[in-house]
Formats: C-alpha cells, structure tokens, sequence
C-alpha cells in the first residue's frame, strides 16, 4: 500500500526532469497502479507548441505502452517555481485520458503543494458525465 506523501514525493521527482522552455510551468505526475507499481511522468513542451505533452498523460502513455491497464490513483504536483506554490490540476484533456483507463467513482487524483499539503478528488468529481468506453 503506497502513502499519498510517497506518490507525491515521487511525482515531485518526476517533476524535475520536466522540459518547459516555453512556459516554465514545470509539472511531474506519478501515477499508481492497482497493483502497486508507480509510473512518473513530466511535461515535455515543443517548440511547435500543439505537440506539448502533460506531465499526467506522459505517465499514463508510459504505462499503457507497458502493458498497465488498471489503474488506483495519480499524483500532480505543478508550478513556475523552485517547488510548488498551488494546486496544479489535469488539463480537460489529461481527464479524458484518464477517463479511458480508470473507473471514474474509485481513481483518485491527488494534487499537491508538497508531502502533506495536497487535494484529492475523484476522477468523476474532477469529470461529471464523462465519456468513456463503457458509453460505447
Ligand atoms: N501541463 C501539464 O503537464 N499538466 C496539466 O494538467 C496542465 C498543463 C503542462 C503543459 C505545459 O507544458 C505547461 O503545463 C503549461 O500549460
């Protein structure tokens, strides 16, 4: 059983190795699978801007690309600064990622300022009435 403060401590590492020239919003996301393993990912931005990808999706592509299909909950943690200095929440577009592979009611996004200072919510709190592949 991972601790919130272990996922958020590895998504703060993952956020050092984010590639944000442009906006110099570093973000680093870990994201936990039902079975216990830890995927990190960070925002890796592009100088044609549109191919920028998320922190989130970077993890969950790593993941999926492994074979990971189940996932528990995901970490976040953002900011133009040294650390942190508030909530980075998922893009709308990092959310239907998710909405892909988690099960709305029980994946748990977890967006923090540091170890102890952080917000958790749902996936379907975060995305009311999402489309997913069981509308299909
Ligand atoms: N970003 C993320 O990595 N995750 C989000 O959910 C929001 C935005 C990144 C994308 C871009 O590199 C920078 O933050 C500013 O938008």
């Amino acid at each position: 059983m991972i601790e919130n403060s272990e996922l958020i401590k590895l998504a703060l590492e993952a956020r050092r190795m984010a590639y944000a020239p442009y906006s110099g919003f570093k973000v680093g996301a870990a994201l936990l699978t039902k079975e216990g393993k830890v995927y990190q990912g960070c925002n890796i931005e592009n100088a044609g801007y549109t191919p920028t990808n998320c922190a989130e999706r970077t993890a969950f592509f790593k993941a999926v690309s492994e074979g990971e299909r189940e996932f528990e909950a995901i970490a976040i943690v953002g900011g133009k600064g040294e650390l942190p200095d508030d909530y980075a929440w998922p893009c709308g577009v990092c959310r239907q990622v998710m909405m892909e592979f988690c099960d709305p009611k029980s994946f748990r996004v977890i967006t923090a300022v540091s170890e102890t200072e952080f917000v958790e919510r749902t996936l379907s709190e975060m995305l009311p009435h999402g489309f997913g592949p069981n509308n299909l």
